[in-house]
């Protein structure tokens, strides 16, 4: 988000992001360890950005960040993280900037946790892998009939 605050325009994007790969330097928001498709989430997040800042009634963040992804694929092929798209989303939603690796952290606390215990419980190096094993095709059900 500092990124796109300081690109501010649409037109200034595409020469912002050329100057970077230039004194190759690392343009933030793409490029993944492990993901070197699209990443699943980077296609909601783009949608939710585009859409949130419609109803927001700024879309510039979104086109900024669409001009950047374009330039990065085109000149790079390297796609937008997770990270990017939610950039702009969270912004236009009101958030403090401060508060974005908060927001992230949030979501996987209880994942974290569940990988603490399981170093805890044997004490080895380990390589957490997500393997569901509870049961399928569950409905829901609402919290006030539960
Ligand atoms: C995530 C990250 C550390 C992975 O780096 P990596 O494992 O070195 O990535 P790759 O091996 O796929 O890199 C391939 C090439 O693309 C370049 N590259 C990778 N990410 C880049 C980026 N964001 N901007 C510009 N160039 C990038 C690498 O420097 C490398 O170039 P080279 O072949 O000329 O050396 C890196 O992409 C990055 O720092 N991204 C920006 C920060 C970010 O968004 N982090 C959150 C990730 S969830």
């Amino acid at each position: 988000m500092k990124m796109l605050l300081e690109i501010q325009t649409p037109a200034r994007a595409e020469p912002f992001v050329h100057n970077l790969l230039a004194q190759k330097k690392k343009v933030m928001g793409f490029g993944h360890r492990v993901y070197h498709t699209e990443d699943p989430r980077a296609t909601v997040l783009r949608k939710m950005s585009e859409e949130l800042g419609r109803r927001a009634g700024q879309t510039k963040w979104f086109e900024i960040s669409k001009r950047i992804e374009d330039t990065m694929i085109r000149e790079k092929k390297l796609n937008a993280n997770v990270d990017f798209y939610s950039a702009s989303a969270y912004y236009v939603l009101g958030m403090p900037v401060d508060l974005f690796p908060l927001i992230f952290a949030v979501s996987r606390i209880s994942g974290w946790t569940a990988h603490v215990l399981e170093q805890y419980a044997n004490n080895k190096l380990i390589r957490p892998l997500a393997d569901y094993t509870g049961p399928a095709n569950q409905k829901y059900i609402p919290i006030d009939q539960r």
